[in-house]
């Protein structure tokens, strides 16, 4: 039943590896990723009215103007398959006011998980990141370089992952994170993520599923 299933919220810095974690928590719980930054990327390239609004903002680091982004969000996660297999919200709520946008339509997460890396280390991510347009897959130049000569060849860089850019979508970040925190604070779990993707994951792993065991727990008492 869709009372069962899991409803996450994945948070952090740009590059804390938000969309490398999202990767595997879907291979193992199923859930429907939501991604703003992917969705917009996908209409930006798809030359949708959206796209064409949100272009200039994101190549220049900046975020979208909430209405464009908040419409996207809200009509995905009312999708059937979203209701079903639950969510993995990721890169939302990035502002107060789009938090107070889930909070008024009564959409909250089970759990809102935040991964901690130190800025530094946030650039040197960035600048070595590449993307497989092909499987979307995310490569680093030297952390996870791709398997084959073939991704090798396709692998593109994002427009916004320059150094000048990173270090003002980070400032945005930290501008941010408290107040949209505060909407959470019941059910934040902070996690170094700055450790080998696996070892992160094995902590997000744990957690999701002492929360999953818990829902069921309240389903079967109810
Ligand atoms: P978005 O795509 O969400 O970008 P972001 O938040 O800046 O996050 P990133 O995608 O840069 O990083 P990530 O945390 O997913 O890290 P990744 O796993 O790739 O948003 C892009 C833009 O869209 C925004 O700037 C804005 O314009 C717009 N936008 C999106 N949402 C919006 C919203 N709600 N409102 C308004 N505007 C919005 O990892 C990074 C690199 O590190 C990779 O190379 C990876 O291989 C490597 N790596 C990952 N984990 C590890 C590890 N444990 N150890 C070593 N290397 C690692």
């Amino acid at each position: 039943a869709s009372g069962e299933a899991l409803k996450v919220m994945i948070s952090g810095a740009p590059a804390s590896g938000k969309g490398t974690q999202c990767e595997m928590i879907v291979q193992k719980y199923g859930l429907v990723h939501i991604s703003t930054g992917d969705l917009l990327r996908a209409e930006v390239s798809s030359g949708s009215e959206i796209g064409n609004k949100a272009k200039e903002y994101m190549e220049n680091g900046c975020l979208v103007p909430d209405e464009i982004v908040t419409a996207m969000v809200t009509s995905r996660l009312s999708r059937e398959d979203a209701k079903k297999k639950g969510w993995l919200l990721d890169g939302y709520p990035r502002s107060s006011l789009q938090a107070q946008s889930l909070e008024s339509l009564m959409i909250r997460p089970d759990i809102y998980v935040v991964l901690d890396v130190p800025d530094e280390i946030l650039i040197d991510r960035c600048i070595g990141r590449r993307l497989d347009p092909v499987t979307g897959k995310i490569y680093h130049l030297k952390n996870f370089p791709p398997e084959t000569d073939e991704i090798k060849a396709r692998i593109i860089t994002r427009p916004d992952d320059t150094h000048e850019k990173v270090k003002s979508r980070v400032e945005t970040y930290k501008r941010n994170a408290d107040s949209i925190s505060s909407t959470y604070l019941d059910i934040l779990n902070k996690i170094d993520g700055n450790r080998p993707k696996e070892v992160v994951f094995q902590e997000i792993d744990s957690l999701l599923s002492q929360v999953q065991r818990d829902k069921l727990k309240m389903i079967s008492i109810e």
